[in-house]
């Protein structure tokens, strides 16, 4: 059974903001691929080709054929045992906010309900004229769709060399400094501005709690690193502690 410190448990017992700043590798259990690992997307396709601006406006059809792909697989996937821990954890603490690299909405599917998507939602689609949203299925039948500006419609993700969106981030930056815990799930933390937000939760006090299959950048700042599957050591953690309170 995977070991939970009891001096872990006791600093929860002492919060109340519990963050959570996850990466794909809290969806993988859920099939949807990461990025870096061993089966990882970058592996077999190339990120210039397929998430950045220029590539889309070169070859639109691609970029779409590839994110409705990506859909598809986020349509057959469930929230697994680590986003549905992080949602019941709203039973217990003041405030539970999660913090997501993530564009698979399973967080949100999960019952979360304070989240920044620093990288967008790829159920979320808009103009790239003038900035319209456009949230229903799109219809492809007549190619790439249009706006009724007729600009091209994208969708709501950040591509490499674009701005993360202020306000996700401002909001997930006040989260940090404000974090009494501050757990970083299944991400490789190689990925900025969006892992410095790991650093400025470390230098505004918070306990740092490294979920991972292995070491990452950020094991030499956690206080706490567990490595295994975060759908296993989430719920070891929310039952060592309803424990804790229950005695
Ligand atoms: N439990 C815990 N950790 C896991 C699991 C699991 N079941 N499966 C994989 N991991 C870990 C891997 O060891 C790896 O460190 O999750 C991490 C996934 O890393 P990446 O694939 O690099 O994903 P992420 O860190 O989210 O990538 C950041 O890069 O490509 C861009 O925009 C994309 O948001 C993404 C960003």
């Amino acid at each position: 059974m995977i070991q939970i410190d009891k001096s872990l448990v006791n600093a929860l017992k002492e919060s109340e903001s519990i963050v959570f700043f996850t990466g794909a590798g809290i969806s993988s259990e859920s099939g949807i691929p990461t990025f870096r690992g061993k089966d990882g997307i970058w592996n077999k396709l190339r990120p210039e080709e397929l998430a950045n601006f220029d590539a889309f406006i070169k070859n639109p059809i691609m970029v779409w054929e590839w994110y409705n792909h990506r859909k598809k697989i986020v349509h057959e996937a469930q929230p697994n045992a680590a986003h549905l821990t992080i949602s019941e954890m709203q039973n217990y603490f003041k405030d539970v906010i999660v913090i997501t690299q993530n564009i698979d909405n399973l967080h949100r599917r999960a019952g979360s309900n304070a989240i920044y998507e620093l990288h967008g939602n790829i159920e979320r689609n808009f103009c790239i004229d003038c900035k319209k949203f456009f949230n229903e299925e799109l219809d492809f039948s007549v190619g790439v769709p249009k706006c009724d500006c007729g600009g091209l419609i994208r969708p709501d993700v950040v591509w490499f060399g674009e701005y993360l969106p202020e306000d996700q981030f401002l909001g997930g930056e006040k989260a940090a400094i404000n974090a009494d815990v501050f757990f970083v799930v299944g991400t490789s933390a190689v990925v900025y501005p969006a892992v410095g937000l790991v650093y400025t939760a470390k230098q505004s006090g918070a306990t740092v709690v490294e979920v991972n299959l292995e070491k990452t950048a950020l094991s030499s700042i956690s206080n706490y690193s567990f490595f295994g599957k975060a759908g296993e050591i989430l719920p070891r953690i929310l039952e060592e502690y309803r424990l804790s309170i229950k005695s």
